[in-house]
C-alpha cells in the first residue's frame, strides 16, 4: 500500500473542511421584517450612499469607497448603466469605467456593502435612462410596458447582470457585499400613461426579478403596487411619512437628494445639510432603518453619458463629495456626525417601532424601548420658523427650529441637525495650483457650415434628428437652398421650429440666428430677420442634440430636430420651405476626423498660432497640461451664445 494515501486523503478532508468552513463562514444571510433588513439574523440600521461607478474613474473608486466608509456609509448604491455594457445587441462591455466587477469588489475590499440597482431603466440623468438605443429600433418594441419584445430584452439582461455578480461570487449568500437589488426604478410616476399594460408589467417585472434567484430582497422604489416580497420603498425629499404597503416590510429610503442635478440654463443647485440632516433625522425618528443619499459623490458625465435634454456634463449634485473628490464641508462632516448619533441608538431602534409623545406644537418626541427603563429618544421642532423649548422626562431642552436632537439615552442631546459645528473649509479650496493655460497653448480647428463629407444624403422632407443619427452623434446638418428671383422681396423672416434641443442657422455661410431650449422644454422657435440675394442662396442648419431624454412617459419616442422652416415676407406671404429638398450630414467633421479622441491629439490638422479665435463659432480647441488630480480627461461643452466644445488632451510624460 503506498503510504502517502492516508496523508494525501487526510490533506483533501482537511482543505474539503477548510472550503466548507471558509465559504459557510463568509456567506451572509440577508432577508427582512417590517422593521429592517435582517442581515445573519440581526436587524440593521444602515446608512447608504450612491456613487455610480462610470461616473468616476477605477483609480479613485477606492478613495471615494473609503471617504464614504468614514463618513458613515455601509452602503454603496449604484445603477447599473445597459447602454454602455451592451453598445450592440450581445456584444458586452465591462472595462474601465464600467468594470462593474470591480466597483463592487473595491467596496467589498472597503468592508461596505452594496445596494445593486439593476433597472435596467435608471433615469439618473443618464442618456435615453440607461436604455441602449438599438433596442428602440427592434421594429413592435413599447418600452417599459407589457410588451414581449421589451420583457424579452429586459429579463435577458437582468439575467445576464445577475449572472455576472452569481460567477463572481458578489452576492452575500456567496460571501460577497451585495444585500439588495432593484428591479425597475420610479414607475409609479409614469404607470397611469401605460394603463392596465402598466399595472400588468410591474407585476411581470417583480415576478422576473424573484425567478432570478439572488438570495437578496428585491426593491422597488416609488412603486405603491409592488408586489410582495418586493419591498416598496420612498424616494424624495422627505420620507418620514411614508409607510410601506405591507406590514411585513421595513420603512426604507432609497433616494434622499443631498442636491439636485444641474442642467444647462440653470442656477447650480444647492441643499443646505441642516435641512438634509433634519430629513434623515425625522426619518429615523419615525421608523426608518435604510437611508440613501442620491448622491454622496455625483461626479461627471464623462463623454456623451448625460442625459436630457441638456443635462450639464457635471454631475456635482451638491453632495457629500464633490466632483473632484473632495469631501465638501460642512456637509459630509456633519452628516457623519448624524451617522454617529443614529449609529449609537442602533440596539434601540431595532427593538420595537417608536412610541410617540406631543410636546407642544410642532413638537414632538419619539422614543424606543429596550427595556422599560432604557431608551433612546429623538426630539422633533417641525416649526419652519420658531425655535421652542420643551420638557420631556422632566427635563428641559431648546430645540431650534425645523430641528431634531438625537437623545442615545433619553437624556443626553449628543446631536441636534441644526447646530453644525463640522469644519467647514479645506484646505484644499485655499491651497489648489492655478492652471495657468496661456494663449499660445491652445490649438484649434474651424469647421464649415454645412455638408462636408460624401455621406451626406437628401430627403423632401425635414427628418427626425434621434432616427436619423441613430445618437452616433450629438450633431446633424439640415441644408437647403433658397432661390429668391428678381422681384421677390430679399428682406424675410426666417421661422424655425424645432423639437430640440439647439440650432445655429447660417445663411450663405453665415452665422444668423441661435435657438435652444431647456432642460424642462426643449422644444423652440426662432423668428428671425435675414437678407437674402438674387437667385441661390444655401441655408444650413446646425442642429444639435445635449443628451437623449431619460425621464417620463413614452421618452423613448420623444423626437429631436426641425420640424419646420418658413420664410415670410414684408407683405405677410408664407413659404413653406419644410418639404424642399434638404440634404443632411450626420455629426460634424471634426468628430470624422477623430478630433475628440487623445489619439489625434498631434493630428496635422489642428491650427496653431498666437492667438486663438474668440466669439467664433464652430471651433474646435484643444490644450496639453498636466492635471494636479487624477483625472485623465473631460469635456466641456458650453452653451452661449455660440457653441463651443473643448476637449484639453493630456499627455503624461
Ligand atoms: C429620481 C430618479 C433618479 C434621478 C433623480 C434626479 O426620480 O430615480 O434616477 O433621476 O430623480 O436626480
Amino acid at each position: 500500500m503506498d503510504m502517502k494515501t492516508p496523508l494525501s486523503l487526510a490533506l483533501v478532508f482537511v482543505s474539503v473542511f477548510a472550503v466548507y468552513c471558509f465559504d459557510h463562514a463568509l456567506s451572509t444571510t440577508v432577508t427582512y421584517d417590517h422593521r429592517a433588513l435582517v442581515i445573519d439574523g440581526k436587524r440593521r440600521v444602515l446608512q447608504s450612499g450612491s456613487i455610480h461607478y462610470p461616473r468616476s474613474t477605477p483609480e479613485v473608486w477606492p478613495e471615494l469607497i473609503w471617504k464614504s466608509k468614514e463618513g458613515g456609509l455601509d452602503v454603496i448604491e449604484t445603477y447599473v448603466f445597459w447602454n454602455y455594457h451592451e453598445p450592440v445587441r450581445g456584444e458586452y462591455y465591462f472595462e474601465g469605467r464600467f468594470d462593474l466587477v470591480k466597483f463592487v469588489r473595491t467596496v467589498q475590499e472597503a468592508g461596505l456593502m452594496v445596494h445593486l440597482r439593476i433597472g435596467p431603466y435608471a433615469c439618473a440623468e443618464w442618456n435615453f435612462g440607461g436604455f441602449p438605443l438599438w433596442l428602440h429600433f427592434i421594429p413592435g418594441i413599447q418600452f417599459r410596458t407589457t410588451n414581449d419584445l421589451f420583457k424579452k430584452e429586459m429579463l435577458r439582461f437582468l439575467a445576464k447582470i445577475v449572472g455576472l455578480m452569481k460567477e463572481e461570487k458578489l452576492f452575500a449568500s456567496q460571501g460577497g457585499p451585495i444585500i439588495l437589488a432593484q428591479v425597475e426604478n420610479e414607475y409609479e410616476l409614469v404607470e397611469w400613461a401605460y394603463g392596465v399594460a402598466g399595472e400588468l408589467y410591474v407585476n411581470w417585472a417583480a415576478e422576473a426579478a424573484i425567478s432570478l434567484n439572488t438570495t437578496v430582497p428585491w426593491v422597488m422604489c416609488r412603486q405603491e403596487d409592488a408586489p410582495d416580497p418586493i419591498i416598496n420603498t420612498c424616494n424624495g425629499f422627505y420620507c418620514d411619512q411614508f409607510t410601506p404597503n405591507s406590514p411585513s416590510k421595513p420603512k426604507m429610503w432609497t433616494e434622499n437628494y443631498s442636491g439636485w442635478f444641474k442642467s444647462f440654463g440653470y442656477p447650480i443647485p444647492h441643499r443646505p445639510v441642516e435641512d438634509l440632516a433634519f430629513a434623515v433625522a425625522r426619518f429615523f425618528e419615525m421608523g426608518g432603518t435604510f437611508h440613501n443619499y442620491y448622491m454622496y459623490f455625483g461626479g461627471t458625465n464623462f463623454g456623451r453619458t448625460a442625459g436630457g435634454p441638456l443635462v450639464a456634463t457635471s454631475y456635482d449634485y451638491d453632495a457629500p463629495i464633490d466632483e473632484y473628490g473632495f469631501i465638501r464641508q460642512p456637509k459630509w462632516g456633519h452628516l457623519r456626525d448624524l451617522h454617529l448619533a443614529i449609529k449609537h441608538c442602533e440596539e434601540y431602534l431595532i427593538r420595537s417601532d417608536p412610541t410617540h409623545q406631543q410636546l407642544g406644537h410642532n413638537l414632538e418626541a419619539h422614543i424606543y424601548y429596550k427595556s422599560s427603563n432604557k431608551c433612546a429618544a429623538f426630539l422633533a421642532n417641525y416649526d419652519s420658523e420658531l425655535d421652542a423649548n420643551v420638557t420631556f422626562n422632566g427635563n428641559l431642552y431648546f430645540l431650534p427650529a425645523w430641528s431634531v436632537s438625537i437623545l442615545p439615552d433619553c437624556k443626553n442631546v449628543i446631536f441636534n441637525t441644526a447646530k453644525v459645528v463640522s469644519q467647514r473649509i479645506l484646505a484644499h479650496t485655499t491651497t489648489a495650483n492655478k492652471l495657468i493655460l496661456s494663449a499660445t497653448s491652445w490649438s484649434w480647428y474651424v469647421e464649415k457650415p454645412g455638408v462636408w463629407g460624401n455621406n451626406s444624403f437628401t430627403e423632401s422632407r425635414l427628418l427626425e434628428q434621434i432616427n436619423t443619427t441613430k445618437d452616433t452623434s450629438d450633431y446633424l446638418w439640415y441644408t437647403t437652398s433658397i432661390n429668391i428671383m428678381p422681384g421677390q422681396s430679399k428682406e424675410v423672416f426666417l421661422l424655425i421650429e424645432s423639437l430640440g434641443h439647439a440650432a445655429l442657422i447660417f445663411v450663405n455661410k453665415k452665422l444668423v440666428a441661435f435657438g435652444y431650449g431647456n432642460h424642462d422644454d426643449a422644444s423652440f422657435s426662432i423668428n428671425e430677420k435675414i437678407s437674402l440675394v438674387e437667385g441661390n442662396n444655401t441655408l444650413d442648419i446646425m442642429s444639435m442634440m445635449v443628451g437623449l431624454q431619460n425621464f417620463g412617459p413614452w421618452f423613448d419616442v420623444q423626437g429631436a430636430g426641425i420640424f419646420s422652416v418658413v420664410l415670410i415676407d414684408p407683405w405677410n406671404n408664407k413659404y413653406d420651405v419644410s418639404a424642399e429638398e434638404w440634404t443632411y450630414q450626420v455629426g460634424l467633421e471634426g468628430e470624422y476626423l477623430g478630433l475628440d479622441k487623445v489619439i489625434h491629439a498631434n493630428s496635422s490638422v489642428w491650427i496653431k498660432g498666437s492667438v486663438p479665435p474668440i466669439n467664433k463659432t464652430l471651433i474646435w480647441y484643444k490644450v496639453c497640461f498636466f492635471p494636479a488630480s487624477v483625472y485623465n480627461s473631460f469635456c466641456s461643452i458650453s452653451l452661449k451664445q455660440f457653441w463651443f466644445c473643448y476637449k484639453p488632451f493630456i499627455t503624461i510624460p
